[in-house]
């Protein structure tokens, strides 16, 4: 027996059509999934009286044997090996004989292979999950280690207000937080059992599906066997996860690059994490992170190739779905690599907090001389307009808002006092931020005590 399903064909199969159809060489990747799927099988098969208990045991002590085989590298395969399904079972029967062939009654590949992918997409999450906590506490690390560094906040990348390195780098926290989240919802789409379905119409067999489920650590089992063996929302749902980690590591990275340039100067990237030009001796450029944010388009490319795979594919099994593996696959390759990169380029960036000071320059608390006004009771659209004229009196006479005499500023509004120069205080600025979620000290505490215990 070297094919699964020759039987009712008079030739072979053209050479060009066998590569083509072959998947074995990207799903040998389920090799143990696929192993342990077909042990769970195989206990079924005994409660459902297909086979005995020692005919069970025959092909579990063999498909061991199998698993041996593959993790000592010893596992040779053979030409008609179609995908890893075919080559476990048939190196299966040449091990234990004749009662290998008894292992797929009852079964399809089209139940299998969901299965496997299932089980694989599970542990995927989990390795995963571990990626994402450890970047996770090297964000905290760098945060509390400069919980308090003012440097200045930026929209539309332009001056806004002043803000600190902790709640900075923290922003890039809660992002991950949600991917985390995402991720085990991920894995509770995953983790419902499609064996049992066998090719389309659900197995002849009475095999009990939750003693399945159990043996293989599925929370539950597909109620519908036709969308069972179809069903890749599973994967698309992997992909959407990993498509928007690799979109929130984009954004550190870019907002990265920008604070090592020369003209910010915020960070300096450790030697060891950073790369040379050829030409120019004097370079240091951030390739790692210049390449995390490369990533974030072949991860977004995965999922809207899967998607468009999936989109208008009748109920039940078509051959389309074997091209679902290896996006998943590579996608989580990529993510192997680019959150451990992420991690050890956060936990080795020095900080320059002077050159963070030296833009704090005061129109950053323009927002505070409104506020200023507006608690000696001056209505705030009418405060904003003052203080615009307060920044447009700078302008004119280049000179920056605290330079302006207190005469000039009352020639704009008598509200403003002799005490208006204690506004301009980057740390009385931030000190008034301390609601939930603000730069604030106190906020600031609270955030990273949060951000502890999500991560925990
Ligand atoms: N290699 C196939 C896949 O990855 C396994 C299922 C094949 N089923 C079939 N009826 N040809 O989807």
């Amino acid at each position: 027996m070297s094919k699964l399903w020759g039987g009712r064909f008079q030739k072979p199969t053209a050479e060009l059509v066998r590569k083509f159809n072959d998947s074995l060489p990207f799903d040998v990747r389920l090799v143990d999934e696929d192993i342990r799927g077909s042990m769970a099988w195989a206990r079924g098969l005994v409660g459902a009286g297909v086979l005995t208990p020692h005919e069970a045991q025959t092909l579990v002590d063999g498909l061991a044997q199998v698993q041996q085989e593959f993790t000592a590298g010893q596992f040779a395969f053979a030409p008609g090996d179609e995908d890893v399904h075919t080559a476990v079972e048939r190196r299966l029967t040449e091990i234990v004989g004749a009662v290998g062939g008894k292992l797929h009654t009852g079964r399809s590949r089209n139940d299998q292979v969901a299965t496997d992918f299932r089980l694989w997409v599970m542990g995927a999450v989990d390795a995963l999950l571990l990626h994402v906590a450890h970047l996770q506490e090297a964000l905290i690390a760098s945060a509390e280690a400069n919980l308090h560094t003012p440097m200045p906040g930026y929209t539309h990348l332009q001056h806004a207000q002043p803000v600190t390195w902790g709640h900075w780098i923290l922003s890039h926290f809660w992002p991950l937080q949600r991917d985390t989240v995402r991720l085990v919802g991920v894995r509770d789409m995953a983790s419902e059992l499609p064996l049992g379905s066998a090719a389309l119409a659900g197995t002849a067999y009475p095999v009990d599906r939750e003693f399945l489920a159990r043996e293989l650590g599925f929370t539950g089992v597909s109620q519908n066997s036709l969308d069972a063996v179809s069903n890749r929302d599973f994967a698309a749902d992997f992909l959407y996860a990993a498509a928007l980690i690799g979109l929130h590591l984009s954004r550190l990275s870019e907002q990265l690059i920008l604070f090592s340039s020369s003209e910010f100067g915020f960070v300096r990237l450790d030697d060891a994490y950073s790369t040379g030009s050829s030409l120019m001796p004097q370079k240091k450029n951030p390739d790692t992170l210049e390449l995390t944010r490369g990533k974030a388009g072949r991860l977004i490319g995965s999922l809207t190739g899967l998607l468009a795979t999936l989109k208008g594919l009748p109920s039940s099994y078509d051959k389309d779905l074997q091209e679902d593996k290896e996006p998943l696959f590579d996608a989580f390759d990529t993510l192997e690599v680019v959150l451990p990169v992420m991690t050890a380029v956060i936990s080795t960036l020095m900080l320059r907090p002077e050159r963070m000071a030296a833009q704090l320059e005061p129109t950053l608390l323009a927002t505070d001389l409104a506020d200023y006004l507006v608690k000696r009771g001056v209505p705030f659209r009418e405060a904003h307009h003052l203080v615009g004229q307060v920044v447009q009196a700078g302008e004119e006479r280049g000179v920056p808002l605290t330079a302006l005499a207190l005469a000039d500023l009352q020639a704009i509004s008598l509200h403003f006092g002799a005490d208006v120069l204690t506004v301009f205080d980057v740390a009385t600025s931030l000190a008034s931020r301390n609601v939930t979620g603000g730069t604030g000290p106190d906020a600031l505490q609270e955030q990273v005590m949060a951000a502890k215990t999500a991560v925990k």
